[in-house]
Formats: structure tokens, C-alpha cells, sequence
């Protein structure tokens, strides 16, 4: 098994793709973005990647609020276009039905199985980009996307991205339980 090198800027394989919302000078906006993971569990904090120059930058550092909403692999269009346009030029506040759960600054999308509102907790700054770090106040989805009262992938269908191939998916097949199934090579 020989190994061979490639680029160092290697992806996280494969991030979901979300869409991140947020107020800009009183308009929802939209943005897609794949640069997310959970953090911390209590209490629970996601970080995002952000491009500085970004119009969803902007709104987060203004109303220090933000959403995160996972399409479903139909609404792979809309979920693209808010990753190809800005804010700054075009109006996303139309796209989507919008809703608001306790935090009235951070737009969260009807239409979307999963949904997360998130307070703004802290901001590391990096060489192009702001990884904000907000804590879930609270989420939101459908009877219809959970098994056992948890929310079901299978269900949900989310779309994952890839890249540098820069590539849409769907979720595959179950591979075990975790947490569990390495218990068979305990000794
Ligand atoms: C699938 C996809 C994922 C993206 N992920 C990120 C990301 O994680 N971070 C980022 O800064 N930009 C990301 N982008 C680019 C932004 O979504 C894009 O620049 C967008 O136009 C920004 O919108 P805004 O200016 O309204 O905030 C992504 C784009 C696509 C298509």
C-alpha cells in the first residue's frame, strides 16, 4: 500500500452543506456554507467558517446572532445560488419562507428538516476568514424527519458537500452503531 502525495489543502470529507442565516441591516440573508462542526456538547456550540469580506460576516458581527439550517437534497438549487451570490448584491430574503424562533435576529427557513438558532459566544479571528462560535439557543424540525424523537438522516436527506472536486451528495448506506460496534475487538 503505497502512499502518494497531493495538495496539502486537503477537505474535511464530506462537511453538510448549510445555509447560514442572518439580518443585515434588517434583511434576512442567506448563505451556503460547508465549513461547520460541532464543538462542544454542554453547552452545545457549533463554529463556522466565514469569509471576512462576506455580507454574512457582517450581519453576525452587527447583530451577534445567527442561524443554521440544513437543506434537503431538493432544494439543492436554492442552496447553491445562496452560495454563488451575495447579499451584498442581491436580495435572499425572498428564496425561502422565513420563521423566527427566541432569537428575532437570526431567520431560519421553513422549508428546511433542521434548523438551529445560535447566539454569538466568540470569534477567532484568522488570516481571511472569522470562525464565530455560537451556542444552539434552540432547534427546530417536524414530526416527519425523527425516529425514536431523534432526528433521522435518512429522513432529513441532507446534501453533503465535497471538495476540491466541489461536488453535491447524498447520504449512503448505515455502516454500524457508534460508540458500539469497536467493542468487538475489546480484549
Ligand atoms: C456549497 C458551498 C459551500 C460554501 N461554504 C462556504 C464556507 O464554509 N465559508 C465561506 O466563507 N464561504 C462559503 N461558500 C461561499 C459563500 O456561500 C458565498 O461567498 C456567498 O455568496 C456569500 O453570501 P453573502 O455575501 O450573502 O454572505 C460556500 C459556497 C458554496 C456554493
Amino acid at each position: 500500500m503505497k502512499k502518494i502525495t497531493i495538495d496539502a489543502n486537503t477537505y474535511v470529507y464530506p462537511n453538510p452543506v448549510t445555509l447560514v442565516g442572518t439580518q443585515v441591516e434588517g434583511k434576512a440573508n442567506f448563505m451556503a456554507l460547508g465549513w461547520i462542526s460541532r464543538v462542544n456538547a454542554k453547552p452545545p456550540l457549533v463554529g463556522i467558517g466565514v469569509n471576512r469580506v462576506l455580507h454574512t460576516a457582517k450581519g453576525i458581527r452587527e447583530t451577534k446572532t445567527f442561524s443554521v439550517n440544513y437543506p434537503s437534497a431538493d432544494m439543492v438549487e436554492a442552496a447553491d445560488y445562496c452560495g454563488i451570490v451575495s447579499g451584498k448584491k442581491v436580495d435572499k430574503s425572498d428564496l425561502f419562507e422565513i420563521f423566527y424562533g427566541h432569537l428575532k435576529t437570526a431567520p431560519m427557513i421553513k422549508e428546511c428538516p433542521l434548523c438551529m438558532e445560535c447566539k454569538l459566544i466568540d470569534t477567532v479571528e484568522l488570516p481571511t476568514n472569522y470562525f464565530f462560535i455560537g451556542e444552539i439557543v434552540m432547534s427546530y424540525t417536524e414530526e416527519k424527519y425523527l425516529t425514536d424523537g431523534k432526528p433521522d438522516i435518512k429522513k432529513m436527506n441532507p446534501l453533503l458537500l465535497t471538495m476540491p472536486d466541489n461536488s453535491y451528495w447524498t447520504v449512503g448506506e448505515y455502516a454500524g452503531k457508534a460508540w458500539s460496534i469497536g467493542k468487538a475487538l475489546k480484549k
